[in-house]
């Protein structure tokens, strides 16, 4: 058994967890930052890295405090390198440097795609190489065969905004507080997803390739005509999406053959888009694997993980390692025609 300590400050939560290789979480806390954020409506990167600088020192030591050990009893320590907010990403990974030479411990880099796409792993034993993987976070949306550890073949990505992206860019157009998805599953529950005519971009195209913006767009028309209840808006926006995620996945599922299909990303604690992927999977014969809510969003548990696959398979990383904003799984996948800086 191999113990790592992991840390995370790429986005707007510090997080800091302690898993071992036999899967066990010894201690793990995450910090949020929605308060700070709040009144912008999103993340304010400036905001978010001097935020991690106050919160991730206390938070490494009362996570090992819980755990009653200290740096030197680790294996290694992970750390997020990127992609996100440069800023904040840099906050994680020079702690991990600095803990990593102190105690003369390996580093391990991790990529925070690479944490999400590990994370079915770490919460199903029995979830083996390769599967599918629908990665959908507030930067990201991508289908992804995870072949093995840093192995990935990259499927398809968003032509414009990623999920969750689109999950709060709607919720604000409602008036509706960040991070806008879970404020929009509670405003569907109460609302009729037929009530308004919605579009499903790229729905039914051979490539399974995603596109939101023009929902957003259609979101935006509608809160404007005033015509409909905010809760049918928010239903029927949410069913568009999850419409469009299982299109695209059944098409990326004509595409691979690994015999399961597994999402992540802080989108798949939607449990409308875990249920409609579940009955997908049933569909396609396919098995079907997503983690717990709390290991859907962002979290240092997955990091650790990450950084225990790593270490196992003897990827480590020099004290130099670069902190990076940009970062893909797949560094072979082509540019899609339309994408912006979040392919
Ligand atoms: O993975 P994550 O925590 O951070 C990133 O790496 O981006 O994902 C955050 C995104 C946000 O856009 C948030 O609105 C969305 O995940 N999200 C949800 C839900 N919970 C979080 N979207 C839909 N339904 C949810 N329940
Ligand atoms: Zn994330």
């Amino acid at each position: 058994m191999t113990l790592i300590l992991g840390l995370e400050s790429s986005c707007d939560d510090s997080a800091v967890a302690l898993v071992g290789s036999d899967r066990r979480i010894v201690a793990q806390a995450v910090v949020g930052q929605t308060s700070a954020h709040q009144p912008f409506g999103g993340v304010v990167p400036e905001i978010a890295a001097r935020a991690h600088v106050e919160i991730l020192p206390d938070l490494i030591r009362r996570v090992l405090n819980d755990a009653g050990l200290s740096v030197h009893d680790v294996d290694a320590v992970a750390a997020t390198a990127g992609p996100g907010l440069i800023g904040g990403v840099m906050v994680a990974l020079l702690a991990g440097k600095g803990l990593a030479l102190a105690a003369g411990k390996p580093l391990v880099a991790v990529n925070h795609l690479e944490g999400h796409a590990l994370s079915p792993r770490l919460a199903d034993p029995d979830l083996e190489f390769p599967y599918l993987l629908l990665l959908v976070s507030g930067g990201h949306c991508q289908l992804l065969e995870v072949r093995g550890v840093g192995d990935y073949r990259r499927l398809a990505t968003t032509i414009d905004d990623a999920a969750g992206e689109a999950f709060d860019k709607a919720a604000k157009l409602l008036g509706l507080p960040y991070p806008g998805g879970p404020a929009i599953e509670e405003l569907a529950k109460s609302g009729d997803a037929s009530a308004v005519p919605l579009p499903r971009p790229l729905v039914g195209s051979g490539e399974p390739h995603f596109s939101f913006a023009g929902l957003k767009s259609a979101v935006q028309r509608a809160v404007a005509a005033g015509e409909h209840a905010h809760e049918g808006i928010a239903a029927s926006f949410q069913q568009a999406v999850v419409d469009c995620l299982v299109d695209r996945t059944a098409v990326a599922l004509g595409k691979t053959d690994a015999p399961a299909l597994v999402v992540a990303g802080g989108v798949a604690a939607n449990q409308a888009i875990r249920g409609a992927l579940a009955a997908l999977a049933e569909r396609e014969q396919r098995r079907f694997s997503v983690p717990p809510a709390w290991l859907c969003t962002d979290n240092a548990a997955m990091i650790a993980w990450a950084g225990a696959e790593r270490f196992a398979a003897g990827l480590t990383d020099p004290l130099d390692a670069p902190a990076r904003a940009r970062w893909p799984l797949d560094e072979q996948a082509e540019t899609v025609r339309g994408a912006g800086v979040k392919a």
